[in-house]
């Protein structure tokens, strides 16, 4: 049974069964567990409400926190005695940008320790520059408060900087998955950060190291893969955004997040709709033991925090059903104490910020008063409660955590647990001596060098599924003909999080279509006609591009036929690319499909019979110039299968290692599935 969620028994007993829980789980993740920072240290801070006293020594007029030559620890100590309740309250609180946008005062007056954009809150006009400018006016107004903390800014750099036009966009994790290049993927983070800080927010809400188990899934995409153990390796991206330890107050680091802890791939199908605001499966419930749950949910998570220095965590919307027969008492991951204190703060030894999911707490049981209460005693540190009116927001956190203080419902050791590690993490990202946005790297965003990066990753990420009579690579003295909904749609290719929060088929970023690519790869002349009415050469290379147009969360959800409101996925190919294929595919001398998916898609086998040879493309971001390089034979195939494709909608959830579990595995392609070729 898990611990009382909604204890407020911060007593002697409950620390230890606290505790007890953890080493259980703990042991589970064969993990040694640390000894829990005992919340009595704390004890002598309740009194320190009034917060005028210092308890650092000065040097001079320069407050001890000021003092860049001092250990982190003693600067936040320092500050920490100097804040007043309000102003402690202030720091855990984080706005969207357009709640504040027309007039920062609140940044000031309330103390706010961060602003974030959701997906597609950009400045007015969305330049690195109008970016830089709006995160540096949004600081200003942080640094006009008593104490002068700078402010955190917050963006889903999730396949770089998404929202940002004219940033680099990677492939999305799956395609980056399949690559199973860990230096390379390093690389991309790398690049991401510079790109992101550059253009001024200093955290990025990414990677998310989620284990997709159900490709019905809308977030598949972005999960490196099915397996732990490669979602685990594919985890060097945090070293690229982050760099080495003391590295993050460099102009080309951000502060990175793992997200979402934990269980976000691993919940389970509805087939009818509870409640018309749900989704399929994003959100929902994971319904398994405790030993799967640690193998597949909580098993990235050492790594990220022990060997990656994550620095910081960002709970799931999902709940966990604890019990072993899965028919219990699901608790929402926000209010999950025994999993985010237990487990993540002292069983793992996490030191960083762990920050709500937007409006995340709203989900949980009872008044706001219970949902604020439940979520800081569970141990998350900041809340994304993005609005001031209504919605409830921010304003009304700051002071329902106050009145919770003031009563003794959150104990002021959990405030300053928090308070303490949102101030490290902004020393420790040099905002304290470098508060605005350095531009020195700013002209690096979208350069050509950091394009070659991602198209290298286009490659990489190609899978080849199937190659009849040896049909790729593509000579290029053939003309080729190119159809299909996907061929020359920037939109589709890029995904989600692009520009706008759920992407768009009409989303245009600077960069090349796989139709593009195919143009500069070959001499030979290339026609393009997408639902393939135009004539078709017989000596022609056929190339037909289908796939998914774009989302982000739950309108990915694969609707079964309960759900049509919610979801239009289908994990199916739409009726035109069914008709380009079969169009091409019966007069050009030989046929290719190119998938443009965020996950598999359901082939019926006389399609898999019809074509000579399939790749799953995935969704590969700005430059498709990737794609040709493999079709034409200037890189090898070389990418792998990162979830296992399905025949058929219902072998799904189907993943690698069913079969030592007793259930049937026999999927069209099995996990790590992938053809090779040689370079023409
Ligand atoms: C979204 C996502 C999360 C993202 C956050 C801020 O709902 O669940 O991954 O970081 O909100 O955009």
């Amino acid at each position: 049974m898990l611990f009382p969620q909604h204890s407020h028994d911060h007593s002697r007993s409950a620390r230890r069964r606290l505790a007890v829980l953890s080493a259980t789980t703990a042991t589970a993740l064969g993990l040694a567990v640390l000894a829990a920072p005992s919340a009595d240290a704390d004890h002598g801070a309740r009194h320190q409400g009034s917060g005028h006293h210092s308890t650092g020594h000065h040097h001079g007029s320069r407050p001890t926190y000021r003092d860049a030559r001092l250990p982190t620890k003693a600067r936040v100590a320092d500050l920490l005695g100097r804040m007043t309740l309000a102003e402690k309250i202030g720091q855990m609180a984080q706005a969207e940008r357009a709640d504040i946008d027309a007039d920062t005062s609140q940044i000031t007056s309330l103390g706010l320790g961060s602003v974030l954009s959701g997906g597609g809150s950009v400045p007015g006009s969305n330049t690195p520059e109008a970016w830089a400018n709006m995160v540096d006016r949004y600081q200003r107004a942080a640094l006009q408060t008593r104490l002068g903390i700078p402010l955190l800014y917050g963006v889903d750099s999730v396949h770089g900087h998404g929202n940002l036009d004219g940033a680099t966009i990677f492939p999305h994790n799956i395609g980056l998955g399949a690559s199973r290049d860990a230096r390379l993927v390093k690389k991309i983070g790398h690049i991401t950060a510079i790109e992101t800080r550059a253009s001024g927010p200093q955290w990025a809400f990414a990677p998310c190291i989620c284990v997709a188990r159900d490709d019905r899934w809308g977030r598949t995409y972005e999960s490196f893969g099915e397996d732990p153990r490669l979602v685990r390796r594919m985890e060097t991206v945090i070293d690229g955004l982050q760099g080495r330890k003391g590295q993050l107050d460099r102009p080309d680091h951000v502060l990175a997040t793992a997200k979402h802890y934990a269980g976000d791939g691993l919940t389970s199908y509805r087939d009818t709709p509870t409640d018309p605001n749900d989704y399929p499966i994003d959100q929902g419930v994971d319904e398994v033991s405790h030993a799967e749950f640690a193998r597949l949910a909580l098993s990235p998570y050492p790594d990220a925090v022990r060997k990656h220095h994550i620095g910081s965590v960002m709970p799931s919307f999902s709940s966990v059903d604890w019990t072993e027969d899965g028919l219990g008492n699901p608790i929402k991951m926000s209010a999950n104490r025994e999993l985010i204190t237990g487990v993540l703060k002292h069983a793992l030894g996490f030191q960083g910020l762990v920050i709500s999911d937007w409006r995340a707490i709203h989900q949980l049981p009872g008044t706001y008063a219970d949902q604020v209460e439940a979520s800081v005693n569970a141990g998350i540190d900041m809340f994304m409660e993005p609005f001031s009116g209504d919605p409830v927001g921010y304003p009304q956190f700051i002071s329902t955590l106050t009145q919770l203080v003031n009563t003794g419902a959150v104990p002021m050791s959990r405030i300053n647990d928090a308070v303490r590690r949102i101030l490290t993490v902004k020393f420790k990202l040099g905002l304290f001596e470098h508060p605005y946005t350095d531009r020195s790297l700013m002209d690096t965003i979208g350069s050509r060098a950091h394009r070659a990066v991602a198209r290298r990753a286009v490659a990489e990420s190609q899978v080849l599924l199937t190659n009849k009579r040896r049909t790729l690579p593509l000579s290029k003295r053939a003309p080729v003909y190119v159809a299909g909904g996907s061929a020359n749609s920037m939109g589709n290719q890029a995904g989600g999080w692009t520009l706008t929060w759920q992407g768009s088929p009409a989303g245009v970023i600077p960069g090349t279509t796989i139709l593009g690519g195919i143009q500069q790869a070959t001499n030979a002349p290339v026609t393009f006609s997408q639902d393939a009415s135009a004539p078709v050469p017989a000596d022609a290379n056929g190339v037909v591009v289908v796939g998914e147009t774009p989302y982000a969360e739950g309108p990915g959800d694969v609707a079964g036929p309960s759900w049509a409101p919610n979801g239009v996925q289908t994990m199916q190919l739409s009726a035109a690319d069914r008709a380009a294929i079969d169009t091409v595919c019966s007069q050009a001398a030989t046929c290719t499909v190119l998938v443009v998916s965020g996950r598999p898609i359901i082939l019926p086998p006389e399609v898999v019979d019809e074509v000579d040879s399939l790749v799953a493309s995935w969704l590969p971001g700005s430059e498709g110039q990737g794609v040709a390089d493999v079709l034409f034979g200037r890189e090898p195939f070389t990418g792998r299968l990162p979830v296992t494709w399905p025949r058929t909608l219902d072998q799904e959830p189907i993943n690698v290692g069913d079969a030592a579990r007793g259930k049937s595995y026999d999927p069209l392609f099995p996990y790590g599935w992938g053809l090779t070729t040689r370079r023409r």
